[in-house]
């Protein structure tokens, strides 16, 4: 079970490096995590699936993962796409100092381990992969992910897994109400995979 506050930005938990074997079909990786951040203990059931099961991207550039934690999605996403930047973009401190240093250890020069507001405004997405923090409330999930889907290029998409006792289905509702066509892709022990197209081209669903 993860800490109460693993979306802090300076975690006060004391530091406790431990390795996580994440063993996929194509990518084999031994990550350090830790305490204070999500699920640091063990590969994420949830992030799992969303590992086997969300597509390659459809188009070229940049990927995301919004809310990288210790970074299984990123590094899975830079092994799988070396020559493609993988933006890892957390709240968390520590999580984007163990992203830096997973990447470093796994030889991938691909990775950039931001926090939000390090992302510069030009950065457009392929596709965005996330595991997103529930945890925060409807209301800043939902500015969360409208904030982040209107960076995806057109054609882009996004693939995010929740737990169906969480709201994924009322997730994908309100996110094809808001303009973004969702649909449930993969379902799996109460994990939904949600695959959402970026909005179709002169429409605003992010208005600034
Ligand atoms: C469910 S965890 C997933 C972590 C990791 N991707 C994994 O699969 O193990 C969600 C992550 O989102 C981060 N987070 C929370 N609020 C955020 C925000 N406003 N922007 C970016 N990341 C955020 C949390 O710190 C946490 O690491």
């Amino acid at each position: 079970m993860e800490p109460a506050h693993y979306f802090t930005e300076r975690p006060s938990t004391p530091s406790a490096p431990r390795t996580v074997r994440l063993r996929l079909p194509d990518v084999q990786l031994d990550l350090v995590a830790d305490s204070g951040v999500f699920s640091g203990r063990q590969l994420d059931p949830g992030t799992r699936l969303l590992l086997r099961h969300a597509p390659v991207p459809r188009v070229d550039g940049d990927l995301l993962d919004l809310g990288c934690g210790y970074g299984p999605i990123a590094l899975t996403l830079a092994t799988r796409n070396p020559d493609v930047t993988v933006w890892a973009v957390d709240v968390n401190e520590r999580a984007l100092e163990l992203v830096t240093r997973n990447a470093a250890a796994a030889g991938l020069g691909n990775v950039m381990a931001r926090k939000p507001e390090q992302v510069p405004d030009a950065v457009r997405f392929a596709a965005i992969y996330s595991n997103p923090p529930i945890r925060i409330g409807k209301p800043a999930l939902h500015e969360l992910l409208l904030r982040w889907l209107s960076r995806l290029v057109p054609d882009g998409a996004a693939w995010l897994v929740v737990q169906r006792n969480l709201g994924s289905d009322s997730l994908a509702r309100w996110l094809t109400e808001r303009g973004y066509p969702t649909r449930r892709i993969h379902a799996e022990r109460g994990y939904r995979l949600l695959e959402i197209d970026a909005a179709p081209a002169g429409t605003d669903p992010w208005p600034s």
